[in-house]
């Protein structure tokens, strides 16, 4: 089957990339410590993906308070920005693209990983069920321990975690970074806010979707002051389960979302498809819908192959398509996809933590 879709140029927003074959988000957990600072080790992993069309990096927290895994890297630090100015320019170097996904995960965390001890922050106390916080222990072992009781973030602190999205994304532009993407998929913050199962506000925040959908709308366009819309992606789950998210509305949300996102003129949406972690998966006429509500760029990602990602691309219902584990395993994806290559398979034992095992020491053809 030819790939001449999935090969061609796609304008996205301030840039141009070479080809629609994207490299998903993935939690690889090795950032430097102490400081979760990007290395020269995580700048080899990127360089040796750079001819994917556009590299999204690995969720990235905007604060302290944002970080709900040990050994995740942030960019709220001037060390954190120095770090990933290597990456991006390793990157570059290779004629890549990058962008920094910028994360808070709101009540999926842990005291441990809090200053002072304090309790994470959520959009109401709502613990997060069956879901669980990457911790170090005291004694210094690490282990996954369930997230902690949130408290609700006080409608004062919003417009001080707004600014800490601002400053992110100010820090990736002066790392460097192609474009930015704000997560709120996958039961996060701003997906908490979304959904009225963790979300019971009674402030502007919360109650009726438009103002679930506030706090993301706001961080969108106060992004896109600093930075410009043409430099924002952003990635949603509907239907998604993960970290205890359950929403039975969360189609129409993406529908209102991509509304709104079209007229702010964001570079991308991007939908992480609830399947990955046991939700059902999104219907044809969810999909058709979604392209109808969103002109722009759309990015889906969630166990395609080639030929599926073809298939969609021509039939006009995604205009790129986002791989996570085929790129984790295999550095030169494209060139593989081209050739109808083998592809490694991925080692589920190397995901998170480690060195260079599992991370850079997949070979390309
Ligand atoms: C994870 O670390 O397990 C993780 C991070 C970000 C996601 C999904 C999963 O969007």
């Amino acid at each position: 089957m030819p790939l001449d879709h999935l090969f061609s140029p796609m304008p996205l927003g301030a840039i141009t990339l070479d080809n629609r074959i994207i490299m998903a988000p993935l939690t690889r957990s090795r950032a430097g410590q102490p400081g979760d600072v990007p290395t020269s080790l995580n700048a080899e992993y990127y360089a040796q993906r750079a001819s994917a069309g556009l590299i999204i990096t690995e969720a990235t927290q905007v604060s302290r308070q944002g970080q709900g895994y040990a050994w995740t890297p942030g960019i709220y630090t001037d060390a954190q920005e120095k770090g990933w100015k290597q990456v991006v320019e390793a990157v570059h170097a290779k004629g890549g693209k990058i962008a920094l996904q910028l994360w808070h995960v709101g009540r999926i965390s842990h005291h441990l990983l809090q200053a002072n001890l304090q309790a994470p922050v959520g959009p109401s106390p709502i613990q997060a069920k069956n879901s669980f916080s990457f911790v170090i222990q005291p004694d210094g072992t690490p282990s996954n321990q369930p997230c902690d009781m949130p408290r609700a973030i006080s409608s004062a602190e919003i417009s001080g975690l707004i600014d800490d999205y601002v400053r992110s994304a100010l820090r990736a532009q002066r790392a460097g970074f192609d474009l930015v993407e704000i997560h709120a998929a996958n039961g996060y913050l701003l997906n908490q806010f979304l959904s009225p199962n963790s979300n019971q506000r009674t402030d502007q925040y919360g109650g009726n979707p438009e103002n679930r959908a506030r706090l993301l709308l706001e961080i969108v366009d106060a992004i896109a002051l600093t930075i410009g819309a043409n430099r924002i992606g952003v990635r949603l789950s509907p239907g998604g389960v993960f970290n205890d998210m359950d929403d039975p509305e969360s189609e129409a949300m993406a529908l209102y979302l991509a509304k709104e996102l079209t007229l702010r003129g964001i570079a991308y949406l991007h939908i992480a498809e609830p399947d990955w972690a046991g939700g059902q998966p999104l219907s044809a006429e969810f999909r058709r819908d979604l392209r109808l509500a969103f002109p722009g760029r759309l990015i889906y990602c969630g166990g395609y192959t080639a030929e599926k990602a073809e298939a969609v691309i021509v039939a006009g219902i995604a205009d790129a398509i986002a791989f996570g584990r085929l790129f984790l395993a295999n550095p030169d994806l494209p060139e593989r996809f081209l050739g109808n290559s083998h592809l490694n398979a991925p080692d589920q034992e190397t995901f998170y933590g480690g060195g260079s095992k599992g991370y850079t020491d997949y070979p390309s053809l």
